[in-house]
């Protein structure tokens, strides 16, 4: 969406965020970034393919991973097939550039493979986390695509080795209790949360939202 209407409110919005990220890693000690959020459906997906989108006009060099292994999408967003992806890495131990698709220059994604029958352990393998730490070397910033915190806890393990978390609340879907819930127990395994990004805010045009610039 951020490619294709760069100069909207809504561009603009999720250059804000990106920016913000920049202001949070003003010392370079983010490289991974996972998205989640505590229920279903907030926004994960969309907010972390778009701020992909926008962080390659700050210059950075960006991997988008789909870390969904249950309901994945990230491919959806770049109309990619998920054919292959992730999971193909892992069980072939190839090399994960085989598996790159250059969506935009540079903005990489690797979609999520087949689905496995054991999306935990997946996700709490040795092997992912080293292929994490290899990809982290060789971008600016890796993106991840998660589950949602109420649903399964993919995203508590995966927070455990990420250097930052970034906690989608849908404004007009989510109580603030479950929102709460959510970040507290990304808190208690020490989850560095940079920010919340509040979505799905109906936006009238004289609102402050859509005039967000000024
Ligand atoms: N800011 C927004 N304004 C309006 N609709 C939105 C916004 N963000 C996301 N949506 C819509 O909400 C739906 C869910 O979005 P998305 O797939 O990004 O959520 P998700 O949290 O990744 O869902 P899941 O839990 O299924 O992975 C989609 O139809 C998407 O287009
Ligand atoms: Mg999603």
């Amino acid at each position: 969406m951020v490619r294709e209407n760069p100069g909207s409110p809504i561009g603009e919005a999720y250059r804000k965020i990106a920016t913000n990220i920049e202001f949070a890693n003003i010392d370079n000690n983010i490289k991974t970034i996972m998205c989640t959020s505590s229920m279903p459906g907030e926004g994960k997906t969309t907010t972390i393919c778009n701020i992909a989108g926008v962080l390659i006009d700050l210059g950075k060099k960006v991997l988008l991973l789909d870390m969904d292994l249950r309901k994945p999408a990230v491919h959806k967003c770049f109309k990619l097939s998920n054919r292959v992806g992730l999971t193909d890495v892992l069980i072939n131990k190839d090399d994960f550039r085989g598996y790159l698709n250059s969506v935009y220059k540079g903005l990489d994604v690797i979609a999520s493979g087949r689905i496995p029958s054991n999306p935990s352990e997946v996700i709490n393998s040795k092997a992912i986390k080293e292929l994490i730490k290899k990809m982290s070397s060789n971008y600016d910033y890796v993106l991840i695509d998660a589950p949602p915190v109420s649903v399964v806890s993919d995203p508590i393990t995966i927070a455990t080795y990420m250097d930052a978390v970034l906690l989608v609340v849908a404004y007009s879907e989510t109580d603030g209790e479950t929102a709460r819930k959510a970040a507290d127990s990304l808190r208690y395994i020490n989850a560095n949360i940079i920010g919340t990004v509040f979505n799905k805010v109906p936006v009238r045009k004289k609102s402050k939202y859509y005039y967000s610039y000024y």
